[in-house]
């Protein structure tokens, strides 16, 4: 995720770009970055770092004037955050630059095409390889439009492009797929952005792009294409939102932006290893036979990145048969146990920083052992210091309470189950392919669940004033039960404890009181009934039992006091779906008592202290 901005009018573009792109650093801040067409010239002005050092720059009197340009800040998803990498990126004369957000998942197979027609390549983005595509195609078709139709019919993936073409002084362009893009119209002037909250401070008249639209502005005047070139007419809409809810798209906080951004999340996380029909490993350091060689697995990290991975241990289990451990990293790095040097150590962590989990990686890789990491942020410190990445697309997580990082690690946790199952030999090919398709229909099904969120809300209110709450699973179901556990407790402190419901006989039962809350996951076939029995023991001592379960599950359905379907999915994927409604009970009853639910008392968002 990174922020866009787009400019054409009579005022100097690098100062309407700098303070739009201050609103947009919520978006990615590894690096910024802008471009100013000047006449016949292009001048850029990029830097790895927070924009304020760019601001710096231009400010010392770095020679960037004109009325025309484009910016950004970045969130790196391909080539670490660099001078280099930085957006905007351009062609080799200059004819095309541009700035990019989203990911070319065919940008290999772009790179070797025009390889063979003499292009280089000087940074390790993706971006590089679509914007020479679109100026091979510019050199061939002579027109902007006609180069934009050509090239998006040959991208695959997700995108945002907003280009200057240099002998087009005066008009910036823009295209979009996936990813948002809003243009502005102001007095002589015209404006575009990833997001509203950029240019609210100039104009409130906007168009919605919607997907496959191309965009042409010139000062005070936009044109809207379709895919084929043909003109479009779109609508202008008023914006009404103040600046603070724009920026979080118009929702009250970032938690629930970000937990609707979890679709996004799953379907960039699962593009960024799915090429043309199949998924490939080999970037990842897992060749066949290093699969093949895995004698055990250690999955190490802490919080909600340990019920990640809580939720992968059952899955490659099953699915793979190779044993997997799961370990906090905090008792990991401190535990003697012996360890085996044929075993892959998969480290899971969002920010890439946190303390406990880099030291438990440095203690796997100073054992012998190959350490692959799941991170979310590009060039963090786990990421550098792992034997091999796996990077989740999830983008700059802004809430300390994380969602769409948990969802995106849970697409890298199948992922690799799936890969190892096949590689092995331990599930057929047809298996393997229906699981391809059904993660695939993660995101739809994800979209569903969210369009019910508002019997959620209603439900959190009666729990405004609760003390205690069970969270019960078996199996994955228990996994998730941690992570919707941990969601209520951290941000509504309402205090509340996750169960293996097997064992809740064993003592916890005795915590129970009228009206509690009980909170039931179940997706599991095979188990729907050992967890009813377990939740009507909770019911008889009065607790309220609110169920999550797979559409089509019966169990409980007279004895629940509230009970929640999530579509169906294989079953080594529901965490994916019955997370959701336990991340918006936490984030509603949260609300309810009015806390401030983005940044929870005691908490930090990057725990780089032991
Ligand atoms: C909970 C949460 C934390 C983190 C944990 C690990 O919502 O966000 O429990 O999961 O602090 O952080 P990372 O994933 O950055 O290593």
């Amino acid at each position: 995720m990174c922020g866009i901005l787009g400019y054409t009018g009579e005022r100097q573009a690098s100062d309407i770009l700098l303070s739009g792109l201050a609103k947009l650093e919520y978006r990615g801040y590894d690096s910024a970055g802008l471009a100013v067409l000047d006449g016949g010239t292009i001048k850029i002005a990029k830097n790895k770092g927070r924009l304020k050092v760019l601001e710096e720059r231009i400010k010392s009197g770095e020679e960037i004037s004109g009325t025309c340009g484009i910016g950004h800040t970045r969130w790196a998803t391909h080539g670490e955050p660099s001078d280099i990498n930085a957006h905007p990126l351009w062609s080799d004369d200059m004819s095309v630059v541009a700035v990019h957000n989203g990911i070319v998942e065919n940008y290999r197979e772009i790179k070797e095409m025009l390889s063979s027609h003499g292009y280089g390549f000087y940074s390790q983005t993706d971006t590089e390889a679509a914007v020479k595509l679109i100026d091979f195609c510019y050199k061939q078709e002579k027109s902007p439009l006609k180069a934009i139709t050509r090239a998006i019919k040959q991208i695959e993936g997700s995108y945002c492009f907003v280009m200057l073409f240099r002998d087009y002084p005066g008009e910036v362009w823009g295209v979009r797929k996936d990813n948002p893009l809003i243009a502005g119209q102001g007095q002589g002037e015209s404006f575009l952005a990833s997001d509203v909250s950029a240019i609210l401070q100039d104009t409130r008249q906007v168009y919605y792009l919607d997907n496959m639209d191309i965009v042409q502005l010139k000062k005070g005047v936009v044109r809207f294409f379709d895919p084929e070139g043909y003109a479009k007419h779109k609508e202008l809409s008023e914006v009404t939102w103040d600046a603070q809810a724009a920026e979080k798209g118009g929702f009250e906080h970032f938690m629930m932006k970000e937990i609707h951004e979890q679709a996004r999340a799953v379907k960039d996380t699962f593009g960024s290893v799915y090429h043309s029909g199949r998924i490939d490993l080999n970037e990842h350091g897992l060749n066949d036979d290093a699969i093949r060689n895995i004698s055990q697995i250690y999955i190490v990290a802490c919080g909600s990145a340990y019920h990640a991975g809580a939720v992968a241990q059952y899955v490659i289990e099953d699915l793979a048969k190779i044993p997997v451990r799961i370990e906090l990293a905090s008792e990991f790095r401190y535990r003697s146990m012996p360890l085996d040097k044929n075993a892959l150590a998969i480290i899971i962590s969002q920010s890439g920083e946190t303390a406990d989990t880099l030291a438990a990686m440095r203690l796997a890789k100073q054992n012998g052992i190959k350490t692959l990491a799941i991170v979310n942020v590009v060039g963090s410190t786990i990421a550098r210091e792992a034997d091999s990445i796996f990077y989740t697309m999830a983008g700059p997580e802004i809430a300390v309470a994380t969602t769409k990082a948990y969802s995106a690690q849970l697409i890298a946790c199948y992922v690799l189950a799936m890969q190892f199952a096949k590689v092995r030999g331990t599930i057929t090919e047809n298996y393997y392919n229906s699981l391809i398709a059904e993660i695939q229909r993660l995101p739809e099904k994800i979209d569903e669940i969210l369009d019910e969120k508002l019997r959620l809300e209603e439900i959190a209110g009666r729990f405004v004033n609760a003390r205690n709450a069970f969270y019960l699973g078996r199996n994955i179901d228990y996994a998730v039960a941690m992570e919707g556990s941990l969601k209520m407790k951290e941000i509504s402190y309402l205090h509340s404890e996750a169960c293996a419901a097997g064992e809740m006989k064993h003592g916890p039962i005795s915590l129970i009181e009228r009206g509690m809350l009980v909170a039931g996951v179940m997706t599991q076939k095979s188990l729907y009934q050992k967890i009813a029995s377990n939740m009507l023991e909770a019911k008889s001592r009065g607790g309220f039992l609110l169920v999550v379960a797979s559409r089509g599950c019966e169990a409980l359905k007279d004895e629940a006091d509230f009970v929640f379907h999530v579509p169906e999915t294989d079953e080594h994927f529901t965490a994916s779906l019955s997370v959701i409604p336990l991340q918006l009970l936490g984030y509603y009853v949260a609300v309810a008592r009015k806390l401030d639910v983005d940044k929870p008392r005691n908490l930090a968002k990057s725990v780089t202290v032991e």
